[in-house]
């Protein structure tokens, strides 16, 4: 897979997403996108005190490694490269959604979050929930996703708020399979 994260302008310039599972390898690439995203996307609605102490939960990569590997998480590459990823901690919990800043607005998130709600409803959930960030929640608003309540969680030294979203599901549409290269969702 190589050490480079996508840098392409916009989804138009390059092939469509394509969708497969997280390997333990993929670690560093997946932490250096976690940085990356909360640094460049998310330094406008957060205190550099509060980005950094963000941030630092990726410092121990084998910390970070190993909750995506507890989750269901999923990486969206374009040309082959990683450009965002999203992980389903339990049936019904988002617990991590980070998109490239190179990629942003450009339909990443919304081709993970369609997958991940996807393969939780098959599997059962009637439901999903998010703790999002002030930069995500407008993204999961997006996605019909309803305020459920406001919260303050405290990381490392710092007290960051969230908001906790939900929507509930409908299992009708087809589950994408990860595991196939450019698999069903192209
Ligand atoms: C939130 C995030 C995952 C969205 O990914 P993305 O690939 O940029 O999202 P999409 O391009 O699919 O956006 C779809 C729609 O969501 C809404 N949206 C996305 N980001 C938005 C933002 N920052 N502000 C307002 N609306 C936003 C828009 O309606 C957008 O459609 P548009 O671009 O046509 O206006 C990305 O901004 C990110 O990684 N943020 C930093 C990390 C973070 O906060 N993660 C969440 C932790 S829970």
């Amino acid at each position: 897979m190589g050490s480079q994260a996508v840098t392409v302008k916009r989804l138009s310039d390059t092939v469509a997403p394509a969708l497969r599972p997280f390997l333990p390898k993929d670690t560093p690439m997946l932490a250096r996108i976690y940085r990356a995203s909360i640094e460049q996307l998310a330094a406008e609605d957060y205190s550099h005190g509060q980005i950094e102490a963000w941030v630092s939960l990726a410092d121990d990569e084998a910390a970070f490694g190993e909750r995506l590997g507890q989750s269901l998480t999923l990486i969206a590459t374009l040309n082959g490269l990683p450009a965002g990823f999203i992980s389903l901690k339990g049936p019904d919990h988002i617990d991590m959604l980070y998109v490239a800043p190179g990629v942003a607005r450009q339909g990443v998130g919304s081709f993970l979050l369609d997958a991940i709600e996807k393969i939780a409803g098959a599997r059962g959930a009637t439901r999903l929930s998010v703790d999002a960030s002030d930069t995500a929640s407008p993204f999961f608003e997006h996605h019909l996703y309803l305020v459920e309540r406001r919260n303050t969680v405290p990381v490392n030294d710092e007290w960051l708020g969230n908001t906790t979203l939900y929507r509930f599901l409908t299992t009708s549409q087809p589950v994408p399979d990860p595991s196939a290269p450019n698999g069903p969702l192209h």
